[in-house]
């Protein structure tokens, strides 16, 4: 699809993504947009190299796509200076080939911070009423009568959740755990999120103002005290190299085994054949998974097991969110085109 055939600046955008905003924003700033409609779901760097073709000012590109040397380069000869991620993480971005190409580089955050943190709320209640266990059931016409042992789980309050990265997204689903369900708190991250202690403090407080058992929370001085302690577990650090299968053969072992594990960051943050193990030995430990260590495929083992729910990586996939993400990634790389600073840079 192209809009503004005329335009002076040639975008590109390797994916149609949702809503109309960041097209109007591109054209209204004399861009040509031209939106690749390959059926084809992930483009491979070739695609992208023949969309990018002799000129280009700037490209959106997805998570799905290897944003390294060979594109950078490509984009940077054909007199590029833009590039934007829709998404917040940019693991699928090598920052250093861009920099070295003159390509800055953009991503978006912000936008999904509460969207994706309501995923792993619902995976974490999901997993721990067997939602998805109990659905199955039903559809199978197997439910023939209320009973006192049927699908029996965990009642969230007064247990206790562990948040493993208190970034934005960390932050804002440990307040709903926290706030929505009176759970219990203790999280690790290298730096502290001081917003995330004033709320847990003032709402601690206001608890106890209104006669109710106050929640209590604690900042880990190491990720194991927080897989030991933790009733749910939900991960959200970014991927590189010192979070790749941080939950491991070893890690797993250290959490209870009625633990919860939630995952909407990366899938290599988990070691996913030792999860799958792990599923197999302790029924009772569940699993909430968005994402996978090989996307879109899973480990061998794991669609069979009745103890983890997985959905496919669909966390920031509000509409609001959605449209959010594209107009930021427009804006990303029409600011770089225009002059101005880049949006939001992954480098600052
Ligand atoms: C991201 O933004 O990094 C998510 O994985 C997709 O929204």
């Amino acid at each position: 699809d192209v809009w503004n055939p005329n335009g002076k600046y040639r975008v590109v955008s390797t994916k149609p993504m949702p809503g109309t905003r960041w097209i109007n924003l591109l054209v209204e700033q004399d861009c040509r947009v031209e939106i690749c409609t390959q059926k084809k779901t992930i483009l491979s760097v070739d695609d992208i190299i023949a969309l990018i073709g002799d000129k280009c000012d700037g490209v959106i590109g997805q998570l799905t796509e290897d944003w390294g040397e060979t594109l950078f380069s490509a984009l940077s000869r054909a007199g590029g200076k833009a590039f934007s991620n829709m998404a917040v993480g940019y693991n699928n971005v090598d920052v250093n080939a861009a920099n070295k190409y003159g390509v800055a580089v953009g991503n978006t955050p912000g936008v999904l911070t509460e969207t994706t943190a309501e995923l792993a709320a619902s995976l974490s209640l999901a997993a721990s009423r067997r939602v998805v266990e109990a659905d199955e059931f039903m559809r199978a016409g197997l439910y023939d009568g209320w009973l006192p042992h049927l699908f029996v789980g965990n009642l969230l309050k007064g247990q206790t959740v562990g948040v493993i990265g208190a970034g934005r997204i960390g932050s804002a689903y440990a307040r709903m755990m926290v706030e929505g369900f009176k759970m219990n708190l203790i999280y690790y991250d290298l730096y502290q999120s001081t917003r995330l202690e004033k709320f847990v403090t003032a709402y601690g407080q206001f608890l106890k103002a209104n006669g109710e058992q106050p929640v209590s929370w604690k900042r880990a001085s190491t990720m194991d005290e927080v897989l030991r302690e933790a009733d749910v577990i939900s991960l959200h650090p970014i991927l590189d190299k010192t979070t790749y299968h941080l939950v491991n053969k070893q890690t797993l072992s250290m959490m209870k085994k009625e633990a919860i594990l939630i995952n909407c960051s990366r899938g290599p943050v988990i070691d996913e054949v030792a999860l799958v193990e792990h599923l197999k030995e302790n029924p009772m430990f569940r699993a909430g998974l968005d994402v996978f260590e090989d996307e879109p495929y899973m480990k061998p083992g794991l669609a069979d097991m009745k103890n983890a729910i997985v959905v496919p990586h669909i966390a920031s996939a509000s509409k609001w969110t959605r449209e959010g993400m594209a107009t930021l990634a427009a804006l990303n790389v029409l600011g770089k085109i225009k002059g101005y600073p880049v949006w939001s840079d992954p480098n600052r």
